[in-house]
C-alpha cells in the first residue's frame, strides 16, 4: 500500500470567464470532501488564479489553485511571460508543465520543461510534468517509447529529495479531448513502465513517492476504475472537469 496523496486536478485549459469561474466555486462550495486523504485542485487561465485564490481562502476551500504553464526565470526581460515566484505571490500551489498542448502547438520542449520543473521546486510550486505519445509512436505492449525521453530530460539534475513534491500526468495524446481511453490494463502497465523509469533517475524508495497521475477522456463513468489501479495516484481531467456536478462525481469516486 503506498503513502502517494492522490490529486484529483481539473485542467480548464483555456475556457471560463470570470463569472463562469465565480459560478463553479459557488457550486463546489461546502461540497468538496474535507480529507487529508486526497488532494483535489484547478488549474486555470493564469489571469483568473489570483481571484481563485482569494475565493478559496475567504471560504476555506479543501481546494488547490494551479497554473497551466509558468517560466523558469523569476524576473526580467521575458515579455508575455509569468513567473514561478509572481504564482507564489499569489498563493496558487503548482503548475501543469509540458501539457501535450503546450508541446505540439507552442513547440515546448522537453529542455524547457526541464527547467521549468526545477524552478517550480526551487520557488515551492509543485510541478506536475505531463507526459504524453502521439499516435504514431503508440503501442501499448511496449511503452519503452517518447515518453520515456521525456521523463528522462524533465528530471535530469532534479535531487531525490524532491520526490514527494513531483507529480507526474500520463497522458496518451489520442485520448485528450476524445472518447477513447486505453484499457485499464494499458493504463496500468504505462504507469509501471513510468515508475520503472523514475526508479532508474531517482532510485525506488524516491520513485515511490512520486505521485503519477491518468488523464485523457476522464469522465464521471470511467473516473472509479481507473482511479483505483495501484500504480494510479490520481486523475488529471479537462472536459468533465467544466462541470461542477461531474467534477464532484468523479471527487466522490475517488
Ligand atoms: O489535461 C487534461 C486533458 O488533456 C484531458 O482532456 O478533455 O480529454 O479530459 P480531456
Amino acid at each position: 500500500m503506498s503513502n502517494r496523496l492522490p490529486l484529483i486536478l481539473a485542467n480548464w485549459k483555456m475556457n471560463k470567464n470570470r463569472s463562469e469561474i465565480h459560478e463553479f466555486l459557488q457550486a463546489i462550495t461546502g461540497k468538496l470532501p474535507l480529507t487529508n486523504l486526497l488532494q483535489v485542485g484547478v488549474a486555470a487561465q493564469s489571469v483568473y488564479l489570483e481571484k481563485m485564490v482569494d475565493y478559496v481562502n475567504h471560504h476555506q476551500l479543501p481546494l488547490d489553485i494551479f497554473s497551466e504553464n509558468l517560466f523558469y526565470v523569476n524576473q526580467g526581460s521575458y515579455t508575455g511571460e509569468t513567473s514561478p515566484a509572481a504564482l507564489v505571490d499569489i498563493g496558487v500551489k503548482g503548475s501543469i508543465i509540458g501539457h501535450y498542448e503546450r508541446r505540439k502547438l507552442f513547440k515546448e520542449s522537453n529542455g524547457s520543461v526541464g527547467l521549468k520543473v526545477a524552478a517550480s521546486l526551487k520557488n515551492g510550486l509543485l510541478p506536475l510534468v505531463a507526459i504524453s505519445e502521439d499516435t504514431s509512436t503508440y503501442d501499448p505492449t511496449d511503452i519503452e517509447m517518447s515518453p520515456l525521453t521525456e521523463i528522462a530530460i524533465s528530471f535530469a539534475g532534479i535531487d531525490k529529495k524532491w520526490a514527494s513534491k513531483i507529480v507526474v500526468a500520463y497522458e496518451p495524446a489520442w485520448a485528450i479531448g476524445s472518447d477513447r481511453t486505453p484499457t485499464l490494463k494499458e493504463i496500468e502497465h504505462a504507469a509501471k513502465v513510468i515508475r520503472q523509469s523514475l526508479t532508474v533517475i531517482f532510485g525506488s524508495a524516491a520513485a515511490n513517492q512520486i505521485r503519477i497521475q491518468y488523464g485523457g477522456a476522464v469522465t464521471p463513468e470511467n473516473a472509479k476504475a481507473i482511479f483505483a489501479l495501484p500504480n494510479i495516484d490520481g486523475l488529471l481531467i479537462g472536459r468533465s472537469s467544466l462541470v461542477a456536478d461531474n467534477f464532484l462525481r468523479i471527487i466522490d469516486d475517488a
